[in-house]
């Protein structure tokens, strides 16, 4: 029986994630018939294209960014998300609200209670089904981002330290989320696909 799935992959800067993302999708197209939606904030939406913009290109206040953040989730929400899910689609998203939460929240020091707060009124209290954690140390990650391939954004430039309050605010975060899974970023990336896929066909196929 088909019934809705929406997997989200969190984590660092170089996590892999949005490589994974992708390869996640291949996979799952050859277990299951259900159409598989691959999504990221601003996922297509001019609107949220706009918000991205704004926050990437200004040097903006951090209540601001939050805000902007949520904004952008909210629309990516109402109109990509929840149809796909309606039509009993499996969404994957790369980042969701536990970004800001660690991001804003945490390492901005916003607060996590009140940014989640906003989240979960910006998107209908939509939790995921899965949240999956990119576990890799950030002086390994950062190692293996390739200056001359990816694109460059404010955030990447953030010292170390920077890094590392993101990873320890994330273990702290989803180390309350009973939905949410570990996975070994250092490992081979076909490898890391596989575990997630014996994940789901566990806890969603079986
Ligand atoms: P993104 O474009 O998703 O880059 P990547 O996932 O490849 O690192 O995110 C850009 C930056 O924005 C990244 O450093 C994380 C940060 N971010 C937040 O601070 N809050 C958020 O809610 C999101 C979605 C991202």
């Amino acid at each position: 029986m088909k019934k809705p799935l929406f997997i989200v992959l969190e984590g660092g800067e170089g996590s892999g994630k949005t490589t994974q993302a992708q390869l996640l999708k291949q996979e799952l197209e050859k277990i299951t018939d259900q159409n598989i939606l691959l999504t990221r904030e601003p996922g297509g939406l001019k609107e949220c294209e706009q918000i991205r913009d704004i926050i990437m290109g200004y040097d903006l206040n951090f209540q601001t960014e939050a805000l902007l953040f949520a904004a952008s989730r909210a629309s990516l929400v109402d109109q990509v998300i929840k149809p796909a899910l309606k039509k009993q689609d499996i969404v994957i998203c790369d980042r969701y609200f536990y970004s800001s939460v660690v991001y804003q929240g945490i390492v901005r020091g916003l607060g996590a209670e009140k940014i989640m707060q906003i989240n979960e009124w910006a998107t209908d209290f939509l939790y995921p089904d899965r949240v999956y954690f990119f576990d890799i140390k950030p002086n390994d990650a950062l190692l293996r981002l390739d200056e001359k391939a990816r694109e460059i954004n404010r955030f990447d430039q953030e010292k170390i330290d920077f890094h590392q309050q993101v990873y320890d605010g994330y273990k702290t975060v989803l180390n309350e989320v009973d939905f949410a899974r570990n996975i070994d970023a250092t490992l081979n990336v076909d490898i890391v696909t596989q575990l997630i896929i014996e994940d789901l066909k566990m806890s969603y196929f079986e």
